[in-house]
């Protein structure tokens, strides 16, 4: 499926949308450039799912976790072997859901996705699109394109 968010707003509209969908162990690739309003939409959804207090963006860290979710920004590693060294196994329960900003960099390591979720900036707004990688992503984006 795929959407016009003309605002950041009308993304934290579809991240809350999209929220409740995300079954545990769902594993989401976001995917676009720079600035393309990845990190706006794993808020958006960290809050939809009532988690308070600061989100950091893990641009550093590389991860950052909450209850039942973790957030990898991965623009700033150089090897994919890395990822064993900021504890992406255990992360690996089958019940943590997955955020992964830029998965390309991990290629080989990280679990295949259920959900390919693309930004790209389109005027003042962003084009977005949502791939199903698996039987749980297109329950997802079926539900998705419902709403
Ligand atoms: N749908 C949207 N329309 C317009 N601007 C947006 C939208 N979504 C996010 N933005 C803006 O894009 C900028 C960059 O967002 P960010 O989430 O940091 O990008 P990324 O994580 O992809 O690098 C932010 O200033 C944010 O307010
Ligand atoms: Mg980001």
């Amino acid at each position: 499926m795929s959407r016009f968010l003309a605002s950041e707003e009308e993304t934290a509209a579809f991240a809350a949308r999209l929220a409740p969908l995300l079954e545990p162990g769902t594993i989401v690739y976001l995917q676009g450039p720079l600035g393309a309003g990845k990190t706006t939409l794993v808020r958006a959804l960290l809050r939809a799912r009532g988690v308070r207090g600061r989100v950091r963006s893990p641009t550093y860290t590389l991860v950052e976790d909450y209850p039942g979710v973790v957030h990898f920004d991965l623009y700033r590693l150089s090897d994919p072997e890395e990822l064993e060294g900021i504890g992406l196994r255990d992360f690996l329960d089958g019940r943590t859901i997955f955020l992964i900003e830029w998965p390309e960099r991990g290629e080989g390591v990280l679990p295949p996705p259920d959900l390919t979720i693309r930004l790209h900036p389109a005027g003042s707004g962003r084009d977005l699109a949502v791939e199903a990688g698996s039987p749980r992503g297109e329950r997802i984006v079926k539900r998705l394109a419902q709403i």
